[in-house]
């Protein structure tokens, strides 16, 4: 079993900081009656919002039973849930609690379903409802803030994360220098999964030295890019490719990009090169489902093709010194962007006015206007109203 969910805290004792948010969640939880507000427990990743509320239900020999918004049809399994639990309380056994996880992964406009269901819920329920996010001020989010009582989760202090990773490794029967705990601490940036993912990364043997963070790459000052392309490239080792890139303060999203960039610099064979393409293409179709969906839990897939995959890609590795270069596309990127930003807008627009969505715009308006902009007249009249320039006109055509 993986150590985050092996070492999920059980109980409140076991639950690591947070306190302020403990105590208002305990209080909003002895204050419930139906009716009352949802609690919306927002805050960075791997702080413990998911782990506290099953750590109480457990506790409280509660029966949790928890949807998560950021599944596709979830507005759909909210209201099965719904109907089937939410309104009545049961006569005999245990009590409920609902937990919908990562509100703010619900899509945008198409899912606009999703958080009346919600909303809904929280009125109706006869049962405590907690939600999730990481970001609870995203605009989409505002109609169920009036809904929430907000409860704030920070990251966790690097002290409180070496403690825990004391007390994980010493069940583990480890001898792991408190150094190494510290660096783990420090990287982690108060998100205690990642920091036990890292730790039971390096567990490959019973004591753990600084000398071992530095097998897997970590220098403590040359966290940049270049150092991720290089252990990437240079490293035939899956753990220690993917641990590349937790090293640099940028996201993979963007980091697949300069990998993407100098795969040709780094490999010369072209069955290397190939392979390595192939892998970064199934990085992008993940990265491509993590936008349209919002759905961050395939990011460890994107991950391990970008890095491991590529990495793997090559025979032997080669003994020469490469110089990286940062990737063209990005720079091509950072110039389309006000046109795409336009072209977005308009399409809204469209979307809106001809009460269709934007894909159904793209399908059968955008032909349609194709031909209307031959005409100068119809065009300047179609760049006046939709507010686009020559250039992001021509690009919304070409969808
Ligand atoms: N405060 C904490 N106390 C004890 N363990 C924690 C705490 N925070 C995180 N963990 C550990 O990290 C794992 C992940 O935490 P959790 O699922 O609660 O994160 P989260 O805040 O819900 O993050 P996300 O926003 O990504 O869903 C837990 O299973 C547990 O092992
Ligand atoms: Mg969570």
């Amino acid at each position: 079993m993986a150590w985050i969910r092996k070492y999920a805290p059980k109980n409140l004792k076991e639950f690591v900081d947070q306190k302020k948010a403990v105590e208002q969640f305990l209080v909003w939880y002895k204050n419930y009656k139906p009716g009352s507000k949802a609690a919306l427990l927002y805050g960075p990743p791997g702080v413990g919002k998911t782990a506290l509320v099953r750590a109480f239900a457990r506790e409280n020999n509660l029966n949790l039973i928890e949807m998560n918004a950021s599944d596709v049809r979830s507005a759909q399994k909210i209201k099965e849930v719904f109907r089937a639990s939410a309104k009545q309380a049961s006569l005999f056994g245990k009590k409920k609690m609902f937990l919908i996880d990562e509100v703010d992964g619900i899509s945008g406009k198409e899912d606009r379903g999703g958080l009346a269901e919600i909303i809904k819920f929280i009125k109706e329920s006869v049962f405590p409802v907690v939600l999730t996010a990481n970001d609870a001020w995203d605009p989409k989010l505002k109609p169920l803030r009036s809904y929430c009582e907000m409860i704030q989760f920070s990251p966790i202090p690097p002290t409180y994360i070496v403690k825990r990773l004391k007390e994980i490794a010493e069940v583990e029967g480890l001898i792991v220098d408190i150094n190494v705990l510290k660096a783990l601490a420090e990287r982690s940036k108060g998100d205690l999964r990642a920091a036990i993912n890292d730790l039971e990364t390096l567990a490959t043997k019973k004591e753990i030295t600084v000398k071992d963070l530095e097998d897997l790459g970590y220098r403590e000052r040359e966290e940049d890019v270049f150092q991720t392309l290089k252990m990437i490239f240079k490293t035939k080792s899956i753990k220690a490719a993917r641990f590349a890139v937790s090293l640099v303060d940028k996201d993979p999203e963007e980091l697949i990009w300069w990998i993407e960039e100098n795969v040709s610099n780094e490999y010369e064979t072209i069955e290397e090169i190939v392979k390595a393409y192939e892998f970064l293409s199934w990085a992008d179709l993940f990265r491509k489902r993590i936008v349209s969906r919002q759905n961050w839990r395939l990011m460890v897939y994107m991950i391990d093709l970008m890095s491991a995959g590529v990495s793997s890609a090559k025979k032997d590795v080669y003994r020469k010194f490469t110089k990286f270069k940062p990737p063209l596309r990005l720079q091509t990127y950072a110039k389309l962007k006000p046109l795409k930003e336009n072209v977005n807008k308009a399409l809204e627009k469209l979307s809106e006015e001809l009460h269709c969505s934007t894909s159904c715009v793209k399908k059968e308006f955008i032909p349609l206007l194709k031909i209307l902009a031959q005409n100068e007249k119809y065009k300047r009249e179609i760049m006046k109203y939709l507010e686009l320039d020559k250039n992001s006109l021509e690009q919304l055509l070409t969808l």
